[in-house]
């Protein structure tokens, strides 16, 4: 019986949240995001509130905004108070496997970040740096021909998978379509709790992660370059790293390695088309590109959470957090908190304060390099290939896991 009512419990939770997901897009551009964030937690929270109260259900979590307890949550480093190991999304979803290193924490997590190093550095994506632009242009110039496009589509889902591709040095021609297929499907599934489609989909990019490992072992690039490789190679007290979690930490990267660029290349489009004189800005002075972009990714942080979980009783901002209380880092609502960014809505170029859109601690974003010569790129040849770039029609925003353009309908001015 007690299943029963647990998954009538998790039904109507569910049901109560596809009823109130409508609501979760904000209803303009400019939508406050701290109370989009605070919202969209809030009304989680109520869907979950009606499992946890019908069927006893331990499904709350804490949500700290203000940019000093997300930073004191995501930055302690040496996980005294706060694991990733238990779970990284509320509500917990439950897939296989472990995937480092988003899924460890130190001393575990170490040699996996170390491992990543190499094909991460800056002077690693140099080498990558002419691909990645080639393919911007291909993927812009039939856009700017014709005039007008829908960016999100035709351009946003799949340049960052076909960078990612060249970054892996992932060999099938089918690649770029295979992970945008699954890719897609795995967020929907992801979207709807769908648990056996999320498993199915996880699985299918086991497949091409397996896939990968078997080449590198047979064929090795240079381990400073090529993550596969790095990862294949690395060695722990002189033994090589668990097979099965390599394959987790090549998955992870399949999928985190495009997700949120996606999002921001939506957003960055959507900012500079609302926004005619920080074009021409720009376009004057591209060295400021890089400045902008960074602002961007305080005002648009598209990824809108990740978990943490307590190891023991700790008070932040006057709330006690029990032990394996779980606990939602907000990087959006900190990089809007008026009590480190003045105007937190304004767009201001060159602030002194260092924002979260990478996260902050021992799981900051490894790829926030490429992440940033990608949108680096996007940005320098949309505005030198245009005298003007226009919102052509409404703009639709995802609902969720992360924030950006989900329909971006543009004109473009050809330069
Ligand atoms: C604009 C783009 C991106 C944003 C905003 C972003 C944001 C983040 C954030 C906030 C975290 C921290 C998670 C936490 O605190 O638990 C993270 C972790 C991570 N990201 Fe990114 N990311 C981006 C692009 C990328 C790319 C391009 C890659 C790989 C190619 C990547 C790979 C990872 C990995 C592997 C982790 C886990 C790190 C760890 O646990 O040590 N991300 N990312």
């Amino acid at each position: 019986m007690p299943g029963i009512t647990q998954a009538l419990s998790y039904m109507v939770a569910i049901v109560a949240l596809c009823l109130l997901r409508p609501r979760l897009a904000p209803p303009s551009p400019r939508a406050s995001w701290r109370e989009r964030g605070v919202a969209l937690y809030g009304l989680l929270d109520v869907a979950l509130l009606v499992g946890l109260v019908l069927g006893g259900l331990s499904v709350g979590w804490f949500t700290p905004t203000e940019a000093a307890s997300v930073g004191a949550v995501g930055a302690l480093a040496l996980n005294e108070l706060f694991v990733n190991s238990v779970q990284n999304v509320v509500p917990a979803v439950k897939t296989t496997g472990r995937r480092p290193p988003l899924h460890l924490d130190p001393p575990e997590h170490t040699p996996w970040r170390k491992a990543m190093s190499g094909p991460f550095r800056r002077s690693s994506l140099l080498a990558l740096e002419p691909a990645a632009r080639a393919l911007t242009v291909e993927a812009l110039a039939p856009l700017v021909a014709r005039g007008h496009g829908e960016l999100v589509s035709e351009l946003a889902a799949n340049l960052p998978i076909r960078i990612l591709c060249v970054f892996l040095s992932l060999p099938e021609a089918d690649a770029p379509a295979r992970l945008h297929e699954t890719g897609a499907r795995f967020l929907a599934a992801f979207q709807a709790r769908d648990f056996d489609a999320l498993e199915r989909e996880s699985q299918k990019l086991y497949e091409v992660a397996r896939a990968l490992l078997a080449l590198r072992r047979r064929a090795p690039l240079d381990p400073e370059r090529d993550m596969a490789t790095a990862l294949v190679q690395m060695r722990k007290d002189g033994e090589p790293l668990p097979e099965s979690l390599i394959e987790g930490a090549l998955r992870q990267l399949l999928l985190a390695g495009h997700v949120a660029v996606t999002m921001m290349l939506g957003s960055v489009a959507r900012h500079l088309a609302e926004h005619q004189e920080l074009q021409e800005m720009l376009r004057r002075s591209p060295a400021r590109i890089e400045a902008a972009l960074d602002e961007l990714l305080r005002l648009y942080t598209p990824n809108q959470g990740f978990c943490r979980t307590a190891v023991r009783s700790v008070t932040l901002h006057e709330t006690t957090i029990a032990p394996r209380e779980p606990i939602v880092v907000s990087y959006p609502a900190a990089n809007r908190d008026p009590a480190r960014f003045e105007a937190p809505d304004d767009f201001r170029l060159d602030r002194p304060q260092k924002h979260v859109a990478f996260g902050n601690g021992v799981h900051k974003c490894p790829g926030e390099p490429l992440a940033r010569l990608e949108l680096q790129i996007f940005c320098e040849e949309l505005l030198a290939r245009t005298r003007r770039v226009s919102l052509a029609g409404e703009v639709e925003l995802a609902p969720w896991p992360e924030y950006g353009p989900r329909v971006l309908p543009l004109r473009f001015e050809p330069a």
